[in-house]
This record gives C-alpha cells, structure tokens and sequence, in this order.
C-alpha cells in the first residue's frame, strides 16, 4: 500500500521511525516533510498529507506531531478526510474498522517507540467493515 506520512519537528525523529518500519513491511511511503528537526508549523504538513490521500496518490496517511493534536485538528478540515488520534492499538483498530479513518494521528511525544509501532502496525494491517459504519460515515461526507 502506498502511504503518505508527515511530521512537524516535534514528531520528526518518531516519522524517521515509522518511515522505516512501513518499508521494511513492504509498504511504499511518501514522505511529505519535515525533514529536519527544525521548527515548522504543522498545519502546513497537514495539508500535505491530506492532499496526497484526496487526490488518490496514497491510500492512507499518518500524522506525527508533538501530541498528535495539532495535526489531527488540521486533518479534519480536510474534505473527505477522516483522521483518527489513536495512543493504543484499540482505538487505532476500531478506528479502521468502524470509521475507515484514512489518517492516523498520534504524539512522537505521547508515545515509546514500541507502542508507536503497534498502533501503527495495527492502524495499517486492519480492514474497514462497511454496512452500517458506511451509511453513518455518509452522513456527515
Ligand atoms: C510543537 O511544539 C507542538 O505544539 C506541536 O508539535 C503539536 O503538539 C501541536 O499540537
């Protein structure tokens, strides 16, 4: 699956992680920034990422800021744009499963490496289920 993937400096080393972590699971990743750990504003990388999964070019995308809310507030402004804040592996499978989020947010400062990659790992592995979940994501699309 190709992936769009974003930070601001505040998610940027957890983004270099998960960037690698992706690849080695097959999946190709385009990185839309940042690529340092300099101060950016992460509404800029939003739009980004977001673009990327509106105009088809990645399925899916994931969002790494300090605490994963700046981004996921900036996500959702997006048209056709569900992102999901997920910390656990819970909330990140039911998020796929029950919203068919197609952006995963989530804090490079919230979370260990370890946990960051089960609820990526798992966000990226879990199908959407359709039926009723659909009929209520067209309610507000
Ligand atoms: C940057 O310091 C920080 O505000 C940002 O990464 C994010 O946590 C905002 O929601």
């Amino acid at each position: 699956m190709k992936i769009a993937i974003g930070s601001d400096h505040g998610g940027f080393d957890m983004k270099e992680i998960v960037t690698a972590f992706l690849r080695d699971l097959g999946h190709e990743v385009e990185d839309a920034g940042c690529y340092s750990r300099d101060s950016v504003d992460y509404p800029v990388i939003a739009d980004k990422v977001c673009k990327l999964v509106q105009e088809g070019i990645c399925l899916q995308g994931i969002l790494i800021c300090g605490t994963g809310i700046g981004v996921s507030i900036a996500a959702n402004r997006h048209r056709n744009i569900r992102a999901a804040l997920c910390h656990e592996a819970y909330t990140a499978r039911m998020s796929r499963q029950h919203n068919n989020a197609n952006i995963l947010c989530f804090g490079g400062r919230v979370l260990g490496i370890e946990i960051a990659l089960d609820v990526v790992g798992t966000w990226v592995e879990t199908a959407f289920e359709g039926g009723r979940h659909q009929r209520r994501i067209d309610m507000f699309s």
